[in-house]
C-alpha cells in the first residue's frame, strides 16, 4: 500500500532508516506508541534490512509500513521516499557511508522531503577530529548542500553500548574491558535520543516557532553527567546488586580481542582513535539539549541499568 494514497492532509509521513537497530527501533516505537502523546498525526514507514529483524519489528508494530532497503544495493533505495515528508537518517560508519547518504539525499530531494533529522556523533565538526566524526561530518555536509532543512543530532556514547558491546563480558565475567583509561564519557540513553528525534520529526511544517527552533540546527546530545568507566561500573554494580569491574586493557590487547572477533582493520583503528580521545578527556562535555527539547532531565545510568536488569542477568 502506498503512503502517498493513505496520508491524510495533516498527517506527517516519516521514513525511519535503520529502523530495526538500537536507535531506529526506539524512534519507531515512540512515533507509533498509542500511549505516547507524540504519536498523533504521524504515519511511519520503516526501512528494514535483514528479514529476521524486520519480522520482529513487524510483529510489534501493526501500524507501520515496511520498506526493504539495503544501503549497498542502490536499487532498493529508489522509491523509499515517495510520499514522505520527513526522514530520520541513520547510516553506519562504513567506507561508503557518504555514497549511501548521497543516494538517500538525492531521493529525498526528488520527493520534496521537508526535513531530515540525522543521527550524528558528538562534535562531528571537530578539527581534525576522529575518523568516525569526519565520516558523519561528510554526510552532514551532503545534507547541507542539498538545501533540505535539517537537524543534526550529534550524540555522545550510548548507554546501550553496555548491552550491545560490553553486555557479553558483563554477563559472563562481571567485567568491562576497554582501553579508555580514566577518561570521562557523557553517556546518553538512546530512548532520550529517540524522544528528541520524535519530537522534532512531529513538528508540523506550519508551526513556525518550532521550525525555527529545530531547522538548520546541530545539537550535541549527552546525558546529565560525565563518568569514567570505573564510575560507570560502580553505578551498574549498585543497580544490579553485584560487583562489576572495569579493566583498563592495553590498546594491544584490545586490538587482539577485536581481531579475534573478525572486525575490519579500519574499524579497529577508528575505535582505537575513539578510545584515545576518551582517555584525553574529550568525550566528557555535557549539554542540556535533552532537557531543553523534551522538558525533562535525561535518563541516568542508574535508571538505565535498573530498566535493563533482566538483560544483565
Ligand atoms: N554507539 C554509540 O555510542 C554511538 C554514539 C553516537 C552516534 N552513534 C551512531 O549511531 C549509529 C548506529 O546506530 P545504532 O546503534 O542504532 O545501530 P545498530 O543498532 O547497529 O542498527 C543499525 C541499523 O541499520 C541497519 N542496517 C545495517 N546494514 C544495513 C544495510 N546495508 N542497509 C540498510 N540498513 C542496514 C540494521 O539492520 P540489520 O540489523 O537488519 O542489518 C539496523 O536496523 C551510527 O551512525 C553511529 O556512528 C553511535
Amino acid at each position: 500500500m502506498s503512503m502517498t494514497t493513505t496520508t491524510k492532509t495533516n498527517e506527517i509521513a516519516i521514513l525511519v532508516t535503520g529502523a530495526t537497530g538500537t536507535v531506529g527501533s526506539e524512534v519507531v516505537k515512540q512515533l507509533t506508541s498509542p500511549s505516547s502523546s507524540l504519536s498523533s498525526g504521524s504515519r511511519v514507514r520503516a526501512a528494514v534490512h535483514s528479514k529476521d529483524k524486520a519480522d520482529k519489528l513487524r510483529s510489534e508494530n501493526k501500524e507501520v509500513e515496511f520498506f526493504h532497503m539495503d544501503y549497498n544495493k542502490p536499487e532498493t533505495i529508489v522509491d523509499s521516499l515517495n510520499g514522505i515528508d520527513k526522514l530520520f537518517l541513520l547510516t553506519l560508519p562504513t567506507p561508503n557511508m557518504s555514497e549511501i547518504a548521497s543516494r538517500l539525499i538525492k531521493e529525498a530531494k526528488k520527493n520534496d522531503v521537508k526535513h531530515i533529522v540525522k543521527l550524528s556523533v558528538l562534535d562531528a565538526d571537530a578539527e581534525p577530529g576522529i575518523l568516525i566524526g569526519r565520516m558523519h561530518r561528510q554526510e552532514e555536509k551532503i545534507i547541507e548542500e542539498s538545501g533540505i532543512p535539517y537537524t543534526f543530532l550529534r550524540a555522545g556514547a550510548f548507554m546501550q553500548n553496555f548491552i550491545n558491546f560490553f553486555g557479553q563480558t558483563i554477563r559472563t565475567q562481571n567485567a568491562i574491558y576497554i582501553p579508555a583509561g580514566d577518561g570521562k564519557v557523557s553517556f546518553v540513553d538512546v530512548r532520550d535520543i529517540a524522544t528528541v528525534a520524535s519530537k522534532i520529526l512531529l513538528t508540523k511544517n506550519n508551526d513556525s516557532k518550532d521550525k525555527q527552533q529545530y531547522e538548520y540546527k546541530k545539537f550535541n546530545i549527552t546525558g546529565n553527567e560525565a563518568l569514567s568507566y570505573s564510575q560507570a561500573a560502580e553505578i551498574l554494580s549498585n543497580a544490579l546488586g553485584r560487583r562489576l569491574s572495569y579493566v583498563n586493557v592495553t590498546e594491544d590487547d584490545a586490538r587482539k580481542a577485536m581481531k579475534k572477533m573478525q572486525m575490519d582493520e579500519w574499524l579497529i583503528d577508528a575505535l582505537m582513535e575513539l578510545y584515545s580521545v576518551i582517555r584525553s578527556g574529550y568525550a566528557s562535555q555535557t549539554t542540556t539539549v535533552i532537557e531543553q527539547i523534551i522538558g525533562r532531565k535525561p535518563i541516568s545510568l542508574d535508571q538505565f541499568a535498573r530498566d535493563h536488569a533482566s538483560f544483565f542477568g
